[in-house]
């Protein structure tokens, strides 16, 4: 049994109940700690320690032991077959003790995919985590609605994680003869009183996509999941300074993390004043919801900093020293700091000054909210006087408690509260002790180190009025979330008003938009706004946004933007650049400055193909026809030099292609002249274009693409002119594979409406063709190709696939009709199966419908087609599905996940992506069997 003790408050208070002690079960034994040696914190497991679990027998009263076996879960769970399940499992706390419960499951025992060929290999992680900065190094975090799920604590698994560098790996062996190096005392035999406690981390960075939509700033882009909460087991920082008793004018604590990192390893300092603090609550904490830290959270120990940015709790803790200067760590200066916004990222990178200004430092987290529910693209639809329940998260720092959530349901007008609730507050009523957690008391302390959740009851009637959900929190200091963001060149801090916009759809229900989706996942209102060259930092979502002045959009492409890092002077040859022409390390060129993107064909959104094909050349046309304001800075990164002379002239497009009776040149722009339109639909038409002969072919293996581009027109002297901004896009053509002399493109007209004034950009410059302009054609492109007889070569591999799932919307059916073409068409073929999910408005949307309507009568055995449609307008007689693609159409019309199977997607990015996600959870790979055309 372990022992409890029960408070009852003596004072109500809404901040905090002063207890007094009403029963007391049993005395406690003094603490055993048997410390390892003088630099070692940790206490040494006693060898009757058992694993936890509340059926095992009484450990020994408190005796505080580690969890054995002092190893992280996931680990074990990896290497080790039949070690004991509750070993995996946390301690659960006593039945009396009425708090949020620990996850229970909180092993990921596989290695992921992605981590494959880095450092990390060996670190086991949930897949499910959204990485910010491509594979390696790890910084992740859960979607908000899983986290959120989640309740207060926060699983381990899907904790968010920020690494510099590479996960130390710590072994068994290692983690038992772990020291921390505590310079400036000569002896450390003591043991310290062990106590768990509920801490929420968040990262300075958390909410940082909001303000990398508006202008990249130097971090990469959390989304609003950068914080969790666990229960962190250790020795209070304040104890052990006590025991040292620094000297005066030791000002400073400096941590350092036993990371190699490029400039040294990652380290920061506190102020003594406040580390000595107990009020304080810095902790040297080993366990983490009741195990051992995981590798990714710090394993065997790290320091703990509650209500500081996440920063300041340096992992895999090597030394603590006293000293009369703050740290001199390369990341404590050039990192966690909240620099004046009128500095922008070229200038902080160029001028050292800022970082070392003492004022800018970031040390206590500030006010900020969000909204969990209703969750991204999430659709509501229901009576107007059913409630629906808003909820979200809410954060102060330095142990600030949140007072007040308010929402606005009318864009800032007006304001109501709503209810919060304070789950860190369960620990304030009971205490016990435990021989795993130590002592869990929190009876005599009114500081606030975790989230609060809020929530606010609504009417479906009355969101269904409402243009957008929006949220603000204060602190008990009266700190207030802003209206406005402060933009900032390293992205931290960000707290202006959480905003949701509601979509009002045509058949009555709503769907959600939030600002951003976290790392490079697409969607949200903010670079919707953007797109469509409004201004994100003053978003209107409401009836006047149809009367808000839309920016000219070529004001907006025209930004200007560094591509140059500072400090690059190096020269290069066309000669030393014909030497990277291959896939290995493809060097390019744009606007006569080259550009090294070895390091970057994993991350590239576009994929490493679309770069490798213009390894060696001149790819500044396309480049600006397709790059952000955004990635045009990035590209910055990779600058190594200047080209001596020009390619510009070397590298035209060529009358003839290098294969004979072939069109499509994988390396140069052809011109390809209108011939013909045809209307198939109100938005849509087929474009015909020629090609250099008759009998020529494009020269497209099936399931690839065309890149395609054109020059918009602008009016001059009177007539419209292919002078303006040159866009491109990749294309799947409609003309089957055989056809010669012409190739068709299906496209889908996006022309001007009130949510989106600008049109498709690309589609509207098809729109302005006559005939005899000319579009210009290069491919193929893509990562997967339709071989025939049951195998596709998918990302350069070759597989058998035997069964083929198939979602689009849209003109997205082309390379799904080009692949259904390659199964159907192909006589050696009899065995393969296709299952089409189409999605369209209405029925007279759906493209190319008698084509797959007699495939499906042909082979009704072979192939599942499957329509959707999510307008108002339903023929009376319609069999097949109504609404967007959700996860029971996915169910019931594609096959289920199997060795030989895989599923292709094409259409709009964010429909895509939920797609993926939920083919994820129905445990498709998200890589080798998910195809994103
Ligand atoms: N400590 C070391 N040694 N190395 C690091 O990269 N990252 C810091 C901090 N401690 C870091 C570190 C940052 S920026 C954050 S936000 C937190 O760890 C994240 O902690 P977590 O990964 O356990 O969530």
């Amino acid at each position: 049994m372990q022992h409890i003790r029960k408070f009852v408050s003596k004072r109500k208070s809404s901040i905090a109940k002063k207890p007094v002690v009403e029963e007391v079960s049993e005395d406690h034994e003094s603490s055993s700690n048997d410390s390892k040696g003088p630099l070692s914190p940790l206490p040494s497991s006693s060898s009757d320690a058992r694993s936890s679990g509340s059926e095992e027998p009484p450990l020994p009263s408190t005796a505080t032991n580690l969890p054995e076996p002092f190893y992280p879960a996931t680990l074990q769970a990896l290497e080790a077959n039949g070690v004991p399940e509750a070993s995996l499992r946390p301690r659960v706390l006593p039945d009396a003790f009425k708090a949020p419960a620990i996850p229970r499951d909180q092993v990921s025992s596989t290695i992921d995919a992605q981590d494959k060929g880095t450092p990390d290999e060996w670190v086991p992680r949930d897949p499910r985590m959204v990485r910010l900065t491509g594979k390696h190094p790890f910084n992740a975090e859960a979607k908000l609605t899983d986290l959120y799920s989640q309740g207060f604590f926060t699983s381990t698994n899907l904790f968010f994680v920020r690494n510099h560098g590479a996960v130390p790996k710590v072994d068994a062996q290692m983690a038992r003869d772990w020291k921390v190096e505590i310079s400036g005392i000569d002896d450390f035999r003591k043991t310290f009183e062990v106590v768990t406690v509920p801490i929420t981390l968040v990262c300075a960075g958390n909410r940082r996509k909001e303000q990398n939509v508006v202008q990249k700033s130097l971090g990469f882009s959390w989304g609003a999941a950068g914080i969790s909460t666990a229960l962190f087991t250790g020795v209070r920082l304040a104890d052990v300074l006590d025991f040292i008793q620094p000297k005066r004018g030791a000002k400073h604590v400096v941590f350092e993390g036993g990371d190699s990192l490029p400039n040294g390893p990652y380290g920061t300092s506190q102020l003594t004043s406040w580390a000595r603090d107990p009020r304080k609550g810095m902790m040297l904490a080993w366990g983490m919801n009741g195990l051992p830290l995981e590798p990714d959270h710090g394993f065997p120990i790290r320091l703990v900093v509650p209500g500081q940015i996440g920063g300041r709790s340096v992992k895999w803790l090597k030394k603590i020293e006293l000293s009369a200067i703050e740290s001199q760590h390369h990341l404590h200066f050039h990192d966690n700091k909240v620099l004046p916004m009128p500095v922008g990222p070229d200038q902080a990178r160029a001028e050292k000054s800022w970082w070392y200004d003492p004022r800018y430092i970031i040390r206590d987290l500030n006010v900020n909210s969000a909204v969990a529910c209703p969750d991204h693209d999430e659709i509501l639809k229901g009576n107007v006087q059913d409630m629906y329940t808003l909820r979200g998260y809410a954060y102060g720092g330095g142990g600030r408690r949140i007072t007040r959530v308010e929402i606005s349901l009318d864009e800032g007008t007006t304001w109501e509260l709503a209810e919060i609730q304070y789950p860190e507050d369960q620990f304030r009523d009971f205490a016990f002790d435990d021989a795993i957690y130590g002592k869990v008391d929190l009876t005599d302390n009114d500081q606030c180190f975790c989230w609060s959740f809020w929530s606010f009851q609504v009417t479906v009637g009355r969101l269904g009025e409402s243009p957008a959900i929006v949220v603000r929190a204060m602190d008990e200091s009266l700190a207030l979330q802003p209206r406005d963001m402060y933009w900032n060149a390293t992205g931290m801090m960000n707290n202006w008003w959480f905003r949701v916009c509601i979509h009002h759809l045509d058949d009555g229900s709503m769907r959600f938009e939030h600002p951003t989706m976290a790392g490079t996942q697409p969607g949200g209102w903010m670079q919707r706004l953007k797109d469509q060259g409004r201004d994100p930092t003053k978003p209107v979502f409401g009836v006047s946004a149809l009367n808000e002045t839309v920016q000219n959009e070529d004001a907006v492409e025209q930004e200007v933007v560094s591509m140059i890092k500072p400090g690059v002077t190096r020269k290069i040859t066309k000669e030393e650049l014909a030497e990277h022409t291959g896939t290995d390390n493809p060097w390019f060129v744009v606007k006569g400055e080259v550009y090294d993107a070895t390091e970057y064909l994993a991350e590239h959104p576009g994929g490493p193909q679309s770069i490798t094909l213009v390894a060696g050349e001149d790819a500044t046309d396309d480049f600006m026809a397709i790059h952000s304001a955004d990635a045009r800075r990035k590209l910055a990164e990779f600058h190594i030099g200047t080209l001596v002379g020009s390619l510009v002239g070397e590298d035209q497009p060529t009358e003839s292609s290098d294969k004979p009776g072939v069109f499509l040149h994988p390396k140069k722009w052809k011109p390809s002249p209108l011939v013909s339109v045809k209307e198939v639909s109100k938005d849509s038409k087929i474009f015909r274009f020629a090609l250099e002969g008759d009998d020529q072919a494009l020269g497209l293996p099936t399931g690839q693409h065309v890149y395609v581009r054109l020059k918009r027109k602008v009016a001059k002297s009177g007539k419209k002119v292919s002078e303006g901004e040159l866009v491109q896009r990749a294309y799947t053509p409609l003309s089957r594979q055989h056809e010669k002399g012409f190739i068709d493109m299906l496209v889908k007209i996006y022309y001007p409406t009130p949510d989106f004034p600008t049109g498709g950009k690309m589609t509207l410059g098809f729109a302005e063709l006559e005939e005899g302009d000319a579009v210009e054609l290069k491919g193929p492109i893509g990562h997967f190709t339709w071989q025939g007889d049951g195998k596709a070569l998918i990302h350069g591999t070759t597989t058998v696939v035997r069964e083929v799932g198939m979602v689009c919307a849209g003109s997205g059916i082309t390379p799904i009709l080009q692949v259904l073409r390659g199964i159907f068409e192909d006589p050696s073929d009899t065995t393969t199966k296709a299952w089409v999910l189409d999605i369209n408005r209405d029925f007279d949307d759906i493209l190319c419908r008698e084509e797959l309507d007699s495939l499906a009568t042909r082979y009704p055995s072979r192939l599942s087609l499957r329509y959707s449609l999510t307008g108002k307008n339903i023929p009376g007689d319609w069999s097949h599905s109504v609404g967007r693609v959700n996860v029971d159409m996915l169910t019931t019309h594609l096959p289920g996940p199997s060795k030989e199977g895989v599923v292709c997607l094409c259409g709009p990015p964010p429909m895509e992506q939920s797609v993926k996600d939920s083919l994820i959870a129905m445990g498709w790979h998200p890589t080798s069997q998910i195809i994103i055309f």
